[in-house]
């Protein structure tokens, strides 16, 4: 093999310069890329369903369009990140039926289910909260579409996760009904949301060569230890009490201690096992066939418009 596409693209990584689609790419990294990308996009797609499920029982109109737009923010980000994957040479069906198959992955947390409307705020300020901080430093990845593409996604993530801390704000400041339903989804969601990041630094398969190549900036114990000292302030100004007995200052090390989240757990909702997996990706394949007629319109319609 020639050498020099190689010493370019090592000299790039190096520079922490941006990798194009046209330019020269190592095998391994394109496989990664995708993965990873695909495994986000679809994670944003699948993430409309524990959210969307409250569209038609919010409480107000303005709660009511505040979700929509939320949820459609979702369906965006999965676009412009299938868009990034198909840079690399794969479409965006070949994505879909991987995921279908139950061949590539999607973030953990949205394998949970949301019984409470709380849950909704929850999810704006921790699920969100922990993407932003997962992803802010994606908007430096070496890959220019991906790191493109996150810019965007971060903004809207920030009015997401703002929009949840309001809600919350708004019950704790209602009943004490309220503040218990708010009490009782933080129980809930706390120890998956730590999960999100993914398994322990030592644990991680991917993570030394990613962070080689630059595509993640961070290692997951990095991004989960900062997402714990940013949220637990936020915690206290909300009222509420994050459910791990171990969670204290070291003032030696400057950041929070914390409990381990149940890596069995973890485990089992990536494999497959979680509470909802099953009725998500039934959900996303009802969807899927229930679109076919659009994607048969879009493709007949486009191939008449390209004959003239
Ligand atoms: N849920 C499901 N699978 C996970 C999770 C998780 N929370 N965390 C890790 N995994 C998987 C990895 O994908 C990997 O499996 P694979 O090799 O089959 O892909 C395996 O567990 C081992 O993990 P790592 O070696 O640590 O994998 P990686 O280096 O890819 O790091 C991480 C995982 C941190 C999730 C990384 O891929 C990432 O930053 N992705 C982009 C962000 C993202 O996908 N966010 C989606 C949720 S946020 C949202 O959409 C609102």
């Amino acid at each position: 093999e020639d050498p020099e596409p190689q010493a370019a693209f090592d000299a790039t990584i190096a520079r922490r310069d941006r990798i194009e689609p046209r330019d020269w790419m190592p095998d391994a990294y394109r496989k990664t890329l995708v993965r990873q990308i695909a495994q986000h996009a679809h994670s944003e797609i699948i993430g409309m369903q524990p959210e969307g499920a409250w569209i038609g029982s919010a409480p107000s109109l303005r709660r009511k369009a505040i979700l929509l737009a939320k949820v459609q923010d979702e369906a965006g980000h999965g676009l412009y990140l299938y868009a990034a994957c198909e840079t690399l040479g794969v479409s965006r069906a070949e994505l879909t039926d991987l995921l279908l198959a139950g061949r590539q992955k999607y973030s953990s947390i949205f394998n949970y289910p949301t019984p409470s409307y709380a849950d909704v705020g929850t999810i704006g300020w921790l699920v969100d909260g922990a993407a932003i901080c997962n992803q802010v430093p994606l908007c430096r990845t070496s890959y220019g579409p991906y790191g493109r593409a996150m810019i965007r996604i971060c903004k809207e993530e920030s009015f997401h996760q703002r929009q949840g801390y309001e809600l919350l704000m708004t019950m704790m400041r209602g009943t004490e009904a309220q503040r218990a339903m708010v009490q009782e989804s933080v129980n809930r969601f706390w120890w998956p949301v730590l999960m999100m990041f993914g398994p322990p630094d030592v644990q991680s398969p991917n993570s030394a060569r990613s962070m080689a190549w630059g595509i993640k900036r961070n290692s997951n114990d990095e991004l989960r230890q900062k997402f714990v000292d940013m949220t637990v302030p936020q915690a206290d100004a909300l009222g509420v009490t994050l459910p791990d007995p171990d969670l204290r200052w070291n003032e030696e090390r400057g950041q929070h201690d914390f409990g381990e989240p149940d890596w069995e757990e973890f485990a089992a909702v990536v494999r497959g096992d979680g509470p909802c997996n099953a009725q998500r990706l039934r959900h996303r394949q009802a969807a899927h066939d229930d679109g076919a007629w659009v994607r048969e319109a879009a493709t007949a319609f486009a191939a008449r418009a390209g004959a003239r």
